[in-house]
Formats: structure tokens, C-alpha cells, sequence
């Protein structure tokens, strides 16, 4: 019998999403004569039954593109708004799987994409998802695909603003992306030499970080570049969130609904005072060096445009082992990097993981040799 698989791509979108699709899409008809059906715009595509065909041509001239040629969303097949209210449109969604004769679904995405993944899995469908995210913080795999691309337009940028820094005199401090995991800050803030790197997993001390720029400055470097996850905090914001999750697990366990209400709103206060925390770092920093400080937000220029070589072999070898395991039976994992091979890691494993730089990282260790300040003393 000829197999038939439905292809979606669900999340932030990400270079070498295509070059995933072309790889998964490609191998399954050149090696095994499969069908390969797209559902646009992630989960919600698969819940509405927008779909096209991926045979013929559709596949040919995609793995230089940007994006994603399905389109994708951040819905989530048992929470999807649907006429303004959260539904749960899994039981649909299985139905349109069954209704298009679907042997197994591949879905290309990040952390929340393998959680999704996994409640369709247990719903009945066989799933099989590939790592993607330009965070680089899915866990059990090596590396996702649209890493290295935004890794090389981060560092380019850091690179880029280092000439205006030193022309002026000032500080620029350049947001980079990574809510949760600081990988993208690092990786580029060691690439491109910046001076302070900030990520997630290390608060920061606005003292220490103004001592380590204006040491520079006694010995004449009279700029600095400060890099920065969007993700990053000052040690009194973690301790803040640090206290909110001891209150919110404290009222989970007692039952006290009042007390988780009080939690819920102490922590959405938290994020909302978050908004904006690199522009005041900047301020910060100008009023404690005398430096001008200038920001510089990267935002959605890490993950546009064509992937890089790293990313469309990344894709093409996860791609096509995806339909290898397909045809061997394979169901329920995520396709994974490891080394030059690839692992079939089970979704209950991934879903709901999550990748941060440890402590001890190379990286990390690396930055510190080289007298890079990480906001820590
Ligand atoms: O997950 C990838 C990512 O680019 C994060 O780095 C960023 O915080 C987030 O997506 C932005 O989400 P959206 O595209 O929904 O604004």
C-alpha cells in the first residue's frame, strides 16, 4: 500500500523550515512512492482542513526560501480559538487525518509544537515532529534547525554595530532573541566579541556590569557592545519570579483558589514590567558610565530570509530520516540531531523539556576566559 503524509509546520517561523519540508517531502516520494499532503498555517490548518498537494513541482525551488511555504500559527489543537472561544478541535482534527487517509502526520516546530504533537499522538494519530526553533532550546537534540542562521545574522549585527559603538563612544546594547534559553545571545555574543553577553539562566547585576564597561574604559576602550536575550533579567526580577512559583506551587497544594489567583496575577505583573527591561538597561548603564547608550532590538530579522548552509543540511538530514522512520514504522518521536546521525527521542520525553544553558556550559567557560562580562561578578 502507498503510504500517504500530511506535513505542517506550527510555531515562530524559522529559516530552514523549508528545506525540512522539501527533505521529508522528497525522501518519501523518491525512496518510497509516498503521498505527501501540506495543511497550511500549523494546527489550525489540520482543524479547518486547509490543505495542498506537495507532489509534482510543489517542492521544487523551496530549499533557499525563507519561511515556510505552509504558512504557520501558534494554535493549539485542544485550546484553538474558535468563534472567540478556546475548544478543544482534536476530535476534528483527527477525523480530517482519517478523512484524508493519513498514515502519519509530520510536524516541523519548537517546544510548544512537541507538546502538541504529543496530545495528538494520544489522541490516535501517529505523529512524528522535527526540532525546529532559532532558540535552539528544544531538548534531546543536538540542535534545531533555524539556529545557525539567526546565530550568523546576530553575530553579523554585533559585528556591524561595533564600528558605530567605537565611532561615537557609546554603549550599544543589542537585544537578541531567546525568551526562555539564552543559546542565540551567547553563541553570537562570543562570535561577535561582545563585551557583556546577558541570557537567561544568569541574572544580572547592573553594578557589575557597569564596573566591567567602565574597567574597559581606563584602559581606553571607551565603548562597549552589550548583548542581551530578550529573555535576560536582573537578579531582583528572577528572585521576584523565583517567589511567585514558590507561592503559585504553595496554593496548588493547599487547594487555596484565592491564593493562586493572587500568584497568577503577581507573575503576569512580573512580565509586564519585564516589557521593555533592555531600553532602561541601556538608561541604566548611560547614568552609571557616563557612556552614551544606545539600543538596538533585532527582533524578526534572526529569523528571516534564506537558511544557512549549516541549517539547509541540518533540515535535508533530519527531513529525510523522518521518512526512513516513517517507512520503518516509526511513531510518537521527535527526529533528532546526534552527531552526524540522527535518534528517534519519544514525544513524552521532549514535550514539555526545554534546553537551557547550563552553568558549566563550554560556552560559558569559553566567555569567561576571554574576560567577557556575564552580569554575574
Ligand atoms: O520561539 C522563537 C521566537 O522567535 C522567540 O525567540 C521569540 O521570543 C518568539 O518566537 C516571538 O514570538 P512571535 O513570533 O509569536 O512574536
Amino acid at each position: 500500500m502507498v503510504m500517504h503524509i500530511g506535513i505542517l509546520t506550527s510555531g515562530g517561523d524559522s529559516p530552514g523550515l523549508n528545506a525540512a519540508i522539501r527533505g521529508v517531502g522528497k525522501a518519501a516520494r523518491n525512496s518510497y512512492g509516498m503521498r505527501v499532503t501540506g495543511f497550511r498555517d500549523g494546527f489550525r490548518g489540520l482543524a479547518e482542513n486547509r490543505s495542498l498537494s506537495l507532489e509534482g513541482e510543489a517542492l521544487s525551488g523551496i530549499l533557499t526560501k525563507g519561511g515556510t511555504i505552509l504558512g504557520t500559527a501558534r494554535d493549539k489543537p485542544d485550546r484553538m480559538l474558535v468563534d472567540g472561544r478556546p475548544q478543544d478541535m482534536t476530535e476534528v482534527i483527527l477525523a480530517n487525518y482519517r478523512a484524508h487517509g493519513l498514515d502519519a502526520l509530520v510536524c516541523l516546530g519548537g517546544g510548544g509544537t512537541q507538546k502538541n504533537a504529543l496530545v495528538l499522538q494520544q489522541k490516535g494519530l501517529r505523529v512524528l515532529t522535527l526540532p525546529k526553533t532559532i532558540d535552539n532550546d528544544v531538548a534531546y537534540t543536538d540542535t534545531t534547525f533555524g539556529f545557525d542562521t539567526a546565530l550568523g545574522i546576530a553575530t553579523e549585527a554585533i559585528d556591524r554595530l561595533h564600528s558605530t559603538a567605537h565611532s561615537h563612544h557609546r554603549i550599544v546594547v543589542v537585544e537578541i532573541m531567546g525568551h526562555r534559553a539564552g543559546w542565540l545571545a551567547l553563541g553570537a555574543g562570543i562570535a561577535g566579541g561582545a563585551d557583556v553577553i546577558l541570557i537567561p539562566e544568569i541574572p544580572y547585576d547592573v553594578d557589575c556590569i557597569a564596573d566591567a564597561i567602565l574597567e574597559r574604559v581606563k584602559v581606553g576602550k571607551n565603548f562597549s557592545i552589550v548583548a542581551i536575550a530578550e529573555g535576560a533579567m536582573s537578579v531582583a526580577e528572577a528572585e521576584a519570579r523565583q517567589a511567585v512559583e514558590f507561592q503559585r506551587l504553595e496554593a496548588e497544594q493547599q487547594g487555596d483558589k484565592k491564593a493562586l489567583r493572587v500568584a497568577k496575577e503577581t507573575r503576569l505583573r512580573i512580565e509586564a514590567e519585564h516589557f521593555g527591561h533592555t531600553q532602561r538597561l541601556a538608561q541604566q548603564l548611560e547614568q552609571k558610565t557616563a557612556l552614551e547608550s544606545r539600543l538596538t532590538i533585532l527582533g524578526y530579522l534572526q529569523r528571516g530570509g534564506t537558511p544557512s548552509a549549516a541549517d539547509r543540511l541540518l533540515a535535508t538530514r533530519l527531513g529525510s530520516a523522518c521518512a526512513d522512520l516513517i517507512q520503518q514504522g516509526g511513531s510518537g518521536v521527535m527526529v533528532a540531531a546526534r552527531g552526524e546521525s540522527t535518534e528517534a527521542v519519544p514525544l513524552e520525553q521532549v514535550a514539555g523539556a526545554k534546553k537551557l544553558v547550563p552553568q558549566d556550559h563550554p560556552w560559558i567557560q569559553s566567555a569567561r576566559r576571554v574576560g567577557t562580562c556575564l552580569g554575574d561578578g
